[in-house]
């Protein structure tokens, strides 16, 4: 066996997104497109001795450019890797891993919610020893390092082909200098779970023959945990996970849990004999939607829900020391926050900004709109962690989803809250859209549209408490009188054009005034976003893509 350096040229691509480098399965194939990449982080990364973790969804791809890291870490003198038995780690267990076994850190190999196939999506990103995604500063030198990069290595044997190393069977092995140790990839994480919520209570609630649920696992990621936590740990029923198998095409759906991709899932919660609970994740598992019968939690106010009721779950009965959402997340956490006189943080979109609070203790919960909740537990977002709080909540409680959404509204008022995609716009139309906003944000505050006063508008920009370092140009912020607001922003995650997200929030004090339909609520505030943006001209469209 010999370490090979090869010879090799940079592409102009490789600045990670919100969450890692997300391209098409065919850029990540072209030669030494996902190598360059890969070497970019061992050159500026300080891995070399340490120990690095390393899993994915499960997507198309993932198998070959396991053994293409690894044979790369052997070569980059890393000393020994845990890999995920199958290639498989979701990313909250990728980050437990990371973080139980104090590795220098873990590259996870994962487009998330995007769809998998040879013609679809994949994805690659670094997280640092904390176990969560890579700051800034960190993904900003390994873009920097892949600009200048000339070579990389790789270990060459001539038995050591693509494939050829096993990682299917739990075990150490070596390759060349390195070890490599196939890690069963639940088991782990099972038990982090175990310790945070009431398993005894909650199993004594699966019995209850009245209780009826399903998760959706979307033939990602999640299936083998949720197969063993729901329905092993927990006896739920068999067949209480649905989509259980990882398939690399995640079955040719979109791994997105949400009320258009999750649909028949939503469709079983209907009507009198619906389900009582039905949730889901997405293709790498740190996503999670919540419903009950006949009932959405937005995952606004699931994280809402979470923070005030957070004495009740034993990994939190302490309490909880602050709050984080991000930007565009409704300020449901923030009324929660104030009542129970905790610290709330408004951070940028995209989990990194999370991490820091979160090893500073400053906060326990953090969420996003995006179907993203999660603790101190971990460095990533949760999706069976999320569905193993409201089961918990709802074991504790014995009350309904519904129940819990009334009361929580009628103590604390309600966020009404929709999000509109408009997805894979032209480019320069996105652009230049943003461009139009931007232009006008600072004439607004003062002045009334649409029959609503403008408090405040601006282009938000986070200066982080922990380090002092600052992200601007997180999105246009236009905030009401009354406490509504839209937020205008464009996704960081895309792999085709551009996508604009139009984040829409009205507030309503008065428990005794409910609408059943958020988007006739949220009306007035989506024709002032048309009046400003100048959406249907500027982009062609005439309706949004996904509402959620
Ligand atoms: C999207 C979500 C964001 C989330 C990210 C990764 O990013 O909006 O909240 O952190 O995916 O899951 P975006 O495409 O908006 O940049
Ligand atoms: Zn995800």
């Amino acid at each position: 066996m010999s370490i090979q350096t090869v010879s090799t040229q940079p592409f102009s691509d490789q600045k990670p997104g919100t969450s890692g480098l997300r391209k098409k399965v065919r850029v990540f194939q072209q030669p030494h497109y996902l190598e360059n990449f890969v070497q970019a982080i061992f050159d500026t990364q300080p891995l070399q001795g340490g120990v690095l973790v390393l899993g994915g969804d499960g997507r198309f791809y993932n198998r070959q450019a396991i053994q293409i890291i690894l044979r790369m870490a052997a070569a980059n003198g890393i000393a020994k890797v845990l890999v995920g038995q199958g290639g498989i780690l979701s990313t909250p267990a990728a980050s437990h891993l990371i973080r139980k076994y104090r590795t220098q850190g873990g590259i996870i190999l994962s487009a998330s919610h995007n769809p998998g196939g040879p013609d679809e999506d994949f994805g690659i990103k670094f997280n640092a020893s904390n176990g969560g995604p890579a700051a800034e500063k960190i993904t900003e030198a390994i873009y920097a390092r892949s600009k200048q990069i000339d070579s990389y290595r790789l270990l060459q044997a001539d038995d050591l082909d693509i494939d050829r190393l096993d990682i299917d069977q739990v075990g150490s092995s070596q390759l060349g200098e390195m070890q490599v140790e196939v890690v069963d990839s639940v088991k782990d994480y099972a038990e982090l779970m175990q310790h945070l919520f009431d398993f005894e209570l909650m199993r004594s609630f699966f019995d209850n023959a009245n209780f009826s649920m399903c998760f959706d696992a979307m033939h990602a990621v999640t299936g083998p945990y949720a197969r063993y936590i729901l329905e092993e740990l927990l006896g739920a029923p068999p067949g209480s996970v649905i989509n259980a198998q990882p398939l690399e095409d995640f079955g040719g759906g979109h791994p997105d849990p949400n009320l258009v991709h999750a649909a028949e899932l939503v469709a079983m919660t209907r009507g009198s004999k619906g389900l009582d609970f039905a949730a889901a994740s997405d293709g790498d598992g740190d996503r999670n939607m919540i419903l009950g019968r006949d009932c959405f939690v937005t995952p606004s106010d699931s994280l809402a829900i979470m923070a005030a009721n957070a004495r009740l779950i034993p990994g939190y009965a302490h309490g909880i020391s602050g709050i984080a959402r991000s930007m565009p997340t409704s300020q449901a956490a923030d009324r929660v926050a104030e009542a129970l006189e905790l610290p709330c943080y408004e951070t940028p979109t995209g989990w990194k900004f999370f991490g820091n609070l979160l090893d500073a203790g400053r906060i326990s919960l953090c969420g996003e709109e995006s179907f993203g909740s999660g603790s101190d537990h971990v460095r990533e977002k949760d999706g069976l962690w999320a569905v193993l709080f409201w089961l918990n909540l709802l074991a504790v409680k014995g009350h309904s989803v519904a129940t819990i959404l009334k009361e929580h509204w009628a103590r604390f008022g309600r966020n009404y809250y929709s999000r509109h995609d408009y997805e894979a716009i032209d480019t320069q139309a996105a652009e230049g859209l943003m461009a139009h906003l931007r232009d006008q944000f600072s004439q607004l505050p003062g002045q009334e549209i649409g029959g609503y006063r403008v408090s405040y508008a601006d282009d938000f920009s986070y200066s982080d408490p922990v380090d002092a370092s600052v992200s601007a140009n997180q999105g246009i912020r236009i905030g009401f009188e009354d406490g509504s607001r839209v937020v205008f922003r464009l996704s960081g995650t895309g792999t085709e054009g551009a996508t604009l997200r139009i984040y829409l929030e009205s507030f309503e004090p008065d428990p005794a005034k409910q609408h059943e339909d958020t988007q006739e609520v949220l009306q007035p505030l989506i024709a002032i976003a048309e009046q400003l943006a100048q959406i249907r001209q500027r982009t062609g469209r005439e309706a949004p893509t996904v509402i959620t």
